[in-house]
């Protein structure tokens, strides 16, 4: 890691879905710089090999099974994660749901059950967190994406859910900058070693990926983990409100436009 180790000594977190993927780095990085960390996900099996892990580098470590669309749910890991570190200081709203399916495809169910865990889940965890976060001054940060920059075929359910989140972000930065708390955002792009990438990335979509994205790679969960740790700390002390994109770039050449003018610079190139 490239911060001191002690960024965020006597600081306590919570990170929703931080038993795995994107989320369980973030959550190690956290207690890698001094960080108490509690996770909670659905599943509990995926709770606590990271719960030893966090707890091998040094901190304080709890693991909570909990649905984040259940606010009752939300209320008792607030509440236990408190109990157990004495604080709260960091909020990360990772847990989210996705599948790749068409818009006419959609059941009603199927497009809420996105909404719900990742916007609304997101903002049950911001209303349980916000009493403890007032207290000495805090920090949320949601992780959201870019699929909404632009009409992303078979994402309508995580592009409205997501564009949600980030709306969330902006006016959840204004109204509790009073508080001392600021309110931001991480949009990742493609993330190797990922549930998302799994899911999203079928066929030759992953090298199709990599050769649109300016710097050739997919990302790493260090790529997600150093941008995090910047947001939750100090360093980012005036900052408030805004999405940090950590895609390589991803998403400035991922419209059709942007294929189109590709093909207009080869042709241009030809004719030269
Ligand atoms: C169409 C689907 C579907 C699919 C589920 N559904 N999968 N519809 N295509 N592939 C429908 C179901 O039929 C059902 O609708 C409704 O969605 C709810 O499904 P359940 O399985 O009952 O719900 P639940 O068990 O709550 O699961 C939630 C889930 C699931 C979101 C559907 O995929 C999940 O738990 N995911 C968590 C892990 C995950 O997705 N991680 C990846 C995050 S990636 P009906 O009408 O039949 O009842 C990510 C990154 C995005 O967020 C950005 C990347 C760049």
């Amino acid at each position: 890691m490239s911060f001191q180790p002690d960024l965020l000594k006597r600081k306590a977190a919570l990170v929703t879905g931080g038993g795995t993927g994107i989320c369980r780095g973030l959550s190690l990085a956290l207690a890698a710089h001094g960080c108490d960390v509690a996770i909670t996900s659905r599943r509990a099996e995926h709770l606590e090999p990271t719960r030893r892990e966090l707890e091998a580098l040094g901190v304080r470590a709890l693991a909570v099974a909990g649905d984040v669309r259940d606010p009752a749910a939300v209320d008792a890991a607030v509440a236990r994660t408190v109990d157990a570190f004495g604080r709260l200081d960091i909020l990360v709203n990772g847990a989210a749901g996705n599948f790749l399916c068409r818009a006419e495809d959609l059941s009603p169910n199927a497009f809420g059950a996105v909404v719900d865990i990742d916007l609304k889940g997101t903002f049950h965890m911001c209303r349980a967190a916000l009493p403890h976060l007032k207290k000495q001054g805090g920090v949320v940060l949601n992780i959201s994406a870019t699929l909404h920059y632009f009409g992303t075929a078979a994402q309508l359910h995580v592009s409205a859910a997501k564009a949600g989140v980030d709306a969330l972000t902006r006016v959840l930065a204004v109204e509790w900058g009073e508080y001392g708390i600021r309110v931001n955002g991480i949009a990742p792009g493609p993330i190797a070693d990922t549930e998302g990438v799994r899911r999203l990335l079928v066929g030759p979509a992953k090298d199709r990926v990599v050769e649109m994205t300016p710097l050739r790679r997919l990302g790493a969960i260090d790529d997600v983990s150093k941008a995090a740790l910047y947001l939750c700390s100090d360093l980012a002390s005036f900052v408030s409100g805004v999405t940090l994109v950590v895609d390589g770039g991803l998403w400035l050449t991922s419209s059709r436009m942007a294929e189109a003018w590709d093909a207009a610079v080869a042709a241009a190139k030809n004719q030269a």
